[in-house]
């Protein structure tokens, strides 16, 4: 029995496209469904291309999470992957996925994380900072921002003529690398 995944995404989405095509072939995992709390994400565009349903849920739904935790139960969603999703997870969710929602971070965490840190405030601040190099965080949800156990970080050279931009791609470049190769590791085979 494949795996069944519901991504969350904010925004553009790519990530979450990205794993879906890398699993395009695999028996190991479905993705029923694409969550967003922006109706005009382009997530959205993507998921009709993906043929995948797609849902939209305000912020006051998000606070609560009942709905979305209907709509979870009744495609039989097994784990959540957060890809660029910028709201907290209401604590329902989390009670009802222990340790079956990750999410990643554009940074290495616990560097550049925590409320507020999201998208090109983060490489925003890692440019500020001066940093020598920057990369991804994938780690479980918890119901504190960025503060979940830690699954897998890579890294990326961060040079001082580098804009935040820049900083950007070389993380997405890491981002889809190896965000669908840690979903395989950690949950591959996991109900077969
Ligand atoms: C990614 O950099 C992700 O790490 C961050 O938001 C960005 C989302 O990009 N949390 P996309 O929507 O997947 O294109």
């Amino acid at each position: 029995m494949p795996l069944k995944i519901a991504l969350f995404a904010s925004g553009s989405g790519s990530n979450a496209e990205n794993i879906v095509n890398f699993f395009e072939k695999s028996t190991d995992f479905e993705f029923p469904l694409i969550i967003s709390n922006k109706q005009d994400a382009f997530v959205h565009e993507r998921a009709k291309k993906l043929q995948i349903p797609s849902f939209t849920f305000s912020k006051e739904e998000f606070l609560t999470g009942e709905k979305i935790l209907n709509l979870l139960n009744n495609h039989k969603i097994d784990c959540i992957v957060l890809a660029g999703f910028l709201l907290k997870i209401p604590e329902g969710i989390i009670e009802a996925y222990p340790n079956k929602i990750i999410n990643i971070h554009p940074a290495l965490l616990p560097k550049f994380g925590g409320k507020g840190m999201y998208g090109s405030r983060v490489h925003e601040a890692v440019a500020e900072a001066g940093e020598t190099e920057s990369g991804i965080t994938i780690h479980y949800v918890n119901s504190h921002y960025d503060e979940g156990n830690i699954i897998f970080q890579a890294k990326c050279p961060v040079l001082p003529t580098d804009t935040p931009d820049m900083i950007a791609d070389k993380v997405h470049v890491l981002e889809y690398e190896y965000f669908p190769k840690v979903i395989g590791e950690i949950w591959g085979n996991e109900k077969k």
